[in-house]
């Protein structure tokens, strides 16, 4: 029998994790499958209760769950307990494990894929939600020359800083006026709406790099809004989507799968 793994989520219909796993283990000669798990709003520990109890080896975490999947684990990683988020799950014997793979996703999409190192680099974080949460620590741990936060509601930002134990600073987006960086990356959700974060203009410095953690067929409006402001480079996220599944991947086989002809056939796909 294979070994078993899924992504859950709601919705989860249009994951790519699947198509993504399903080529790593063909790459890696992995033995196992990899599907889709539906779960109701309120029933995300029923399902992956009932999945884990059909002989489930882990799970892929995605939107609205990772915060109850940090609850449902009974181990946790130091990088899930500071992002207080979950994406990934290993069951093993009685135990739950719970990591958080996305700001190694991100940062190794940066660094690895993009070339753009994060080392010494001044850094713009817009949002202080989850997909915020998750990435902070990692990419306080590439020492950027500053970490800025902005957000809407700056408490919000605030808060993280305290938490964090400091390192970065919280700013509203009125406030970056007259500020440049060489890295903007946008963490909220205002993508998924079709909208902006209120950036004023002028903080991409020269050489910056754009990065939206969201993709999609369409540039963004963040990406739009920054290929008019003249910054040097965008992306979207779908190179920490590969990325983050390969460090699960690691996680729960042990192998480091070849992510760049994965993101290649993505693009291909999504083109
Ligand atoms: P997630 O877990 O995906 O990060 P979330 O916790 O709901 O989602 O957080 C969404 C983030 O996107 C928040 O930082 C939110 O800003 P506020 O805290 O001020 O609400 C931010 N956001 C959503 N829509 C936005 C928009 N149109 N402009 C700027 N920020 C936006």
């Amino acid at each position: 029998m294979p070994d078993k793994y899924a992504v859950i989520g709601n919705p989860v219909a249009h994951s790519k994790s699947p198509q993504i796993h399903a080529e790593f283990a063909r790459q890696t000669g992995q033995d196992l499958t990899y599907e889709r798990l539906h779960a109701p709003a309120d029933e995300f520990t029923q399902t992956a209760s009932a999945f884990r109890a059909r002989g489930g080896r882990g799970l892929n975490v995605t939107l609205p769950f990772k915060g109850e999947a940090f609850h449902f684990a009974s181990l946790l990683s130091e990088r899930a307990r500071a992002a207080q988020a979950v994406n990934t799950l290993k069951f093993e014997g009685n135990a739950i494990l719970g990591d958080n793979t996305d700001g190694a996703g991100l940062v190794n999409d940066l660094v690895r894929n993009l070339g753009c190192a994060v080392t010494g680099r001044r850094v713009l974080l817009l949002g202080a939600g989850g997909a915020a949460r998750g990435v902070i620590k990692p990419l306080l741990e590439q020492k950027p020359a500053c970490l800025m936060l902005a957000n809407r509601t700056l408490g919000k930002a605030q808060l993280l800083v305290q938490n964090f134990g400091g390192g970065f600073e919280a700013s509203t987006y009125a406030a970056l006026a007259g500020q440049q960086f060489d890295l903007v990356v946008n963490a909220t959700s205002a993508s998924l709406a079709g909208e902006l974060p209120p950036l004023p203009p002028g903080v991409f410095a020269p050489g910056a790099l754009a990065y939206d953690m969201m993709y999609g067929r369409d540039e963004t409006p963040f990406l739009a809004f920054a290929r008019g402001e003249g910054a040097a480079a965008l992306a979207d996220g779908l190179g920490m989507l590969v990325e983050q599944a390969a460090e699960s991947f690691f996680i729960w086989r042990g192998l480091r799968p070849d992510t760049a002809p994965v993101l290649k056939l993505l693009r291909q796909a999504t083109a």
